[in-house]
């Protein structure tokens, strides 16, 4: 399913002395198959706009097509297009509620199928679990305030995919886990982007994270999308981003370092790439200097 939103705009408490304007005019075309990114400064619009995507947030201005969902018109199957795009929030483990994982994980798929059998519910936790890479059986009957932060995390994963997501959204997937949890999560992404979720989302404030993972990303500022391209081409423009006052992947503080004493370095800025390329510069130099 195609993401396609044109002028998108979003305020808050409207016709209230509250009133904040989060959307702007939002245009962005997110494409089938995607390992998308979303960065931006805290109340860019991040969270507004994603949660525009499942219709968690109803649609006030602008244009929002979901695949053959338009979510400008009132017909709109919204319980069928929920199930179709999963929303994962910041801290999604915090949201877990139920006497049991199973019970937990069952919860998001009897809101949507209701017509399923319990047999059936049940294979479909199981996979769900087993996609996290839980083991069902050892944590099936366990409350979910038995399990470690990293494990409910995922726990509250399977209750998202376990209706079998086209599009798979999640709001800050890794923070607050430390740099081996983090690198865990994103392999787990990319093994459902690979397998469950054709096109997975991710919003981030680590521009690693970003460059490391993402095919194409979008940074947001003051409720528009101001740059929209691969990680390699955003990263690229690192005096832009500075003044927006967001971060850059450590590859783009130390190409920047680099430049200032006259090395340039063309790299996609991911890890593998930049130390490759760093390395592959300095044996030429060895050879130059050699010679
Ligand atoms: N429930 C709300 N009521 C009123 N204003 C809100 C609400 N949620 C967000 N806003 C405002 O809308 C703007 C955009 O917020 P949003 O949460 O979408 O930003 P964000 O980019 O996700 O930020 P962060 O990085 O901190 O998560 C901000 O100015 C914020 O204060
Ligand atoms: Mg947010």
């Amino acid at each position: 399913m195609r993401i396609v939103a044109k002028g998108l705009t979003y305020t808050y408490n409207p016709k209230s002395p509250f009133a904040s304007q989060a959307l702007k005019g939002v245009d962005i075309v997110i494409e089938e198959g995607e390992f998308f990114g979303i960065i931006g400064h805290t109340g860019s619009g991040k969270s507004t706009f994603v949660q525009h995507l499942n219709a968690l947030i109803r649609l006030t201005g602008g244009s929002l097509t979901v695949g053959d969902y338009d979510l400008a018109d009132k017909k709109c199957k919204f319980l069928e297009l929920r199930s179709k795009v999963g929303m994962v929030f910041q801290y999604p483990e915090y949201q877990l509620f139920a006497e049991t994982v199973e019970k937990d994980v069952m919860f998001g798929l009897k809101n949507f199928h209701k017509e399923m059998k319990e047999e059936e519910m049940r294979t479909a936790v199981r996979e769900a679990l087993e996609r996290v890479d839980l083991n069902y059986e050892e944590v099936k009957d366990k409350s979910p305030f038995e399990l470690s932060g990293g494990q409910r995390r995922r726990v509250a994963i399977a209750g998202v995919i376990v209706t079998r997501p086209e599009i798979l959204i999640l709001d800050e997937p890794a923070a607050g886990l430390d740099p081996l949890g983090k690198k865990e999560i994103m392999q787990l992404l990319h093994a459902i982007h690979g397998s469950w979720c054709k096109t997975v989302i991710i919003v981030s404030h680590d521009m690693d994270e970003i460059s490391e993972n993402c095919t194409r990303a979008a940074v947001f500022s003051e409720g528009k999308v101001v740059m929209e391209d691969t990680p390699a081409a955003i990263f690229c423009r690192s005096d832009e981003l500075v003044s927006l006052g967001l971060d850059i992947p450590v590859t783009a503080k130390c190409a920047r370092l680099l430049k200032e004493r006259g090395i340039e370095v063309q790299t996609d800025f991911t890890c593998d790439d930049f130390i490759g390329r760093v390395l592959a510069l300095w044996k030429e130099r060895g050879k130059a200097d050699a010679q």
